[in-house]
């Protein structure tokens, strides 16, 4: 109608109408370029999937001017689709193979549906379970660099109208950077999983000339994770010595066998070879570029020394101790305490407490043991749960 009424004036002028029209757009464009502009520092600023994910969702919300916004991951071996992300609380989980999104992920296109109840491939089936009520819907694949489908990225709802061609660009950029930051976190996820295996099984090399456990271990990176927490260290800390502390003996590959294996007490030669086994472990540790691996060289180098300067090797004191090494030192001992030797047998718990407490201010950091003293019951907890007598 207006069209016709349009053509009718000869007049070079825009219209005001088609004016009126062009503003809004343009004052769209550039509400979306700022809103983005905004948020693209935040987002190079989050390094956490979960946040930068959360971030995404939230900006492509504001920018389509949608109501609702979900990630969806595809989980081939359940045949399913998740929600990692979703502005509505839920976790939604439908098949693989149906509604749009399944349609998104398996023709790998991005569709616009105007009117969902209309759309026969739209699966009311999330509505009905979710109470809400979809009227349009706009999803884009995500697919990783090799090219596979790994989900969809789906806004609801456009407030006023329907989605544009223009939101269908603007989603894709969405899907694409939300696709790199699950796939990087993945990779990231691997590196690490990777990393740990192999810690445990080289130091685990080291365990077994001395004793034939890997709970040892897994006891002792926790325990130290623990004290690491409850003395206030941030999260990430108690993280890396968690990984690092399971190398803190791998210098004991350098000390004999007949040494390490002996039932009884040792003579000065032999106590003496097996005081080397700190330096060992630095050296084999010494001089990497990966912040962990320093961490457990010095772990390795000074789990022995003594709060009163009379351990080994360099008789440090205090706070001269690298504290991982002093937390280690504590958990290092209290299982070996209780723990079987070949040279003893396990002590009670109460008499393993009680050397701890008397070694306060001698052998171990007052800080250490107080932490320890907190939380002794998670303590406890770990010791339960990867027991060695558990095949016994
Ligand atoms: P490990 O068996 O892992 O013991 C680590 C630390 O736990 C010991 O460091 C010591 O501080 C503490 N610890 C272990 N058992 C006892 C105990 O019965 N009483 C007390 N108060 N503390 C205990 P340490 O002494 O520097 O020993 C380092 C490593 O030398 C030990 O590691 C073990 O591999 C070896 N070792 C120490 N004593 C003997 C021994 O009498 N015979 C043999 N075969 N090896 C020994
Ligand atoms: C669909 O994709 O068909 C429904 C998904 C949803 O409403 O979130
Ligand atoms: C030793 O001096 O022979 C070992 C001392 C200890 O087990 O702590
Ligand atoms: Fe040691």
């Amino acid at each position: 109608m207006r069209a016709k009424k349009n053509n009718t004036h000869k007049n070079k002028k825009p219209q005001p109408a088609k004016m009126q029209q062009e503003i809004l757009e343009l004052r769209e464009w550039r509400r979306r370029l700022s809103l983005l502009l905004n948020y693209a520092k935040k987002i190079s600023a989050k390094k956490e999937l979960d946040s930068l994910l959360k971030l995404l969702v939230e900006v492509a919300r504001s920018v389509l001017r949608a109501d609702r916004c979900t990630v969806f991951l595809l989980d081939k071996n359940n045949n399913e689709l998740w929600s990692r992300m979703a502005s509505g609380e839920q976790i939604i989980r439908v098949p693989a193979n149906t509604g749009i999104v399944g349609e998104t992920v398996s023709r790998g296109r991005i569709i616009n549906i105007a009117n969902a109840y209309r759309d026969p491939r739209f699966n009311p089936d999330v509505d009905k379970r979710t109470g809400y009520h979809t009227r349009n819907l706009l999803t884009a694949p995500m697919s990783n660099n090799k090219g596979e489908i790994i989900g969809a990225f789906q806004v609801l709802n456009k407030k006023s109208t329907s989605f544009t061609v223009n939101d269908e660009k603007i989603l894709f950029v969405f899907a694409e950077q939300a696709a790199t930051a699950i796939e990087n976190a993945q990779l990231y996820e691997d590196i690490r999983t990777a990393a740990k295996d192999t810690i445990f099984r080289l130091a685990a090399a080291a365990e077994f000339k001395d004793r034939d456990t890997r709970n040892h271990l897994e006891r002792m990176s926790r325990y130290s994770a623990i004290l690491a927490s409850a003395m206030g260290m941030p999260k990430e800390w108690a993280q890396s010595i968690l990984m690092a502390s399971p190398m803190h003996d791998i210098g004991k590959l350098g000390i004999s066998d007949s040494v390490l294996k002996k039932p009884g007490k040792l003579n000065e030669k032999e106590w003496s070879e097996i005081k080397k086994h700190p330096i060992y472990g630095a050296d084999i540790l010494k001089d990497s570029e990966n912040e962990l691996i320093q961490m457990s060289s010095r772990i390795a180098r000074s789990h022995h020394e003594k709060w009163d300067g009379s351990g080994y090797p360099q008789k440090l004191r205090g706070e001269e101790i690298p504290l991982e090494a002093r937390i280690v030192a504590l958990a290092d001992v209290f299982d070996a305490l209780t723990s079987r030797r070949c040279y003893k047998p396990p002590f009670h718990i109460k008499d393993a407490l009680r050397i701890i407490k008397q070694g306060s201010g001698k052998h171990f950091d007052p800080k250490v043991v107080k932490a320890f003293e907190k939380c002794l019951p998670k303590i406890v907890k770990i010791m339960d749960e990867f027991s060695d007598n558990m095949f016994e």
